[in-house]
């Protein structure tokens, strides 16, 4: 027994551990439960009574010695490992990846720039509506298509609850609240059932302006786009208005600016007509004013809407609407200069 004991402790002194892997193996041969330790307390059991206390203070030793040297080497091996260690507050950090606007957020900002620089408020609304604030208070005949299933994505019949199809329920919502004067510009999201392609989608963004005040006249709206279109598009813009039809609006016009790709000589984007529409507008139909509680012979005012999508694929030159909704980031971190 005596040189059973002996044999290990020069064992345990040659054992050499280099690797994690194999300090672990020195536990298991020795310390763990079926370990070479604890088989030689298993053979003390059948050490003569006389000879024990000699052997006993051996094997104790020998246990010490087996444990002080599994210590000092997990020591070392822990010390060594940087999951475990401190952190080392001189090593260079990780490398952070910077976000970028979203090229839409990015339009949105500089329409809401260039609008309350002359006066226009912001005001936002519901993105599910009812048939009040979406249709029937802004004069949408009962028959009008834009209610019809084909278009507008309805939660519920009777009441009807919609997603709206523009931001001129928020027009509603701001007169049902504010007494004129009042002069606002409401940026949101909007969803109409039509099928995705490269130049339509079921979800876009739109802003619509509003202002209502005593006076008002077409002439007024007409300056507004005009300052507008040359704020977005640079001071050598064009604007041209052309004569439409929305429920709401009476009269109604789009509004074209000469192509900014081509300066209206035509190209592929203007289908070489040299112009491209970008918004609709109008005076407010005396009938929305009078739904909404605003004298009509007191008051009039003007309206426009125009979609944010079409507006930065113009600045940017984009051809697919679906590239906006995709969050690829190849093509979002292209739109933000100050960030990179
Ligand atoms: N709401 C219209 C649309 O979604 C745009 C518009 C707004 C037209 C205000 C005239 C006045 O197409």
């Amino acid at each position: 027994m005596i040189e059973k004991i002996e044999e290990m402790f020069t064992k345990i002194a040659e054992e050499k551990v280099n690797t994690m892997q194999e300090l672990e193996n020195f536990r298991l041969q020795y310390i763990a439960k079926k370990g070479k330790l604890n088989s030689l307390f298993e053979d003390f059991k059948n050490v003569p009574n006389e000879q024990k206390r000699i052997i006993g203070q051996k094997l104790n030793e020998l246990k010490t010695v087996v444990a002080e040297k599994y210590q000092k080497l997990q020591d070392v091996f822990q010390s060594t490992d940087t999951t475990k260690t401190e952190k080392d507050l001189t090593l260079t950090g990780f490398p952070l990846q910077f976000g970028s606007r979203h090229p839409l957020s990015i339009i949105k900002n500089e329409i809401v720039q260039i609008f309350s620089k002359i006066g226009f408020d912001i005001s936002e609304g519901p993105e599910i509506e009812d048939d009040w604030h979406v249709f029937t208070s802004l004069n949408f005949p009962l028959e009008h298509p834009a209610r019809d299933m084909q278009d507008t994505f309805f939660l519920e019949k009777n009441p009807d609850i919609l997603l709206r199809t523009h931001t001129s329920s928020v027009q509603v919502r701001v007169m049902e609240t504010t007494k004129p004067p009042l002069r606002f510009i409401f940026p949101g999201r909007v969803f109409r059932n039509e099928a995705v392609s490269a130049r339509a989608h079921c979800i876009f963004h739109q802003v619509e302006g509003l202002y209502i005040n005593k006076n008002v006249s077409f002439a007024d709206l007409k300056q507004t786009l005009l300052y507008f279109a040359q704020e977005m598009f640079g001071a050598k813009t064009q604007i041209r208005l052309r004569p439409s039809y929305f429920p709401f609006t009476e009269p109604s016009a789009e509004m074209d600016i000469s192509c900014t790709i081509c300066n209206g000589k035509g190209c592929n984007v203007c289908k070489h007509s040299g112009w491209v529409e970008i918004l609709g507008c109008g005076m407010v139909d005396p009938n929305v004013l009078i739904c909404n509680n605003i004298d009509p012979n007191k008051y009039s005012g003007y309206a426009f809407g125009m979609g944010i999508e079409r507006i930065t694929m113009l600045k940017y030159q984009i051809n697919d609407i679906r590239l906006f909704f995709e969050n690829d980031i190849r093509f979002l971190s292209q739109f933000t200069p100050e960030l990179t």
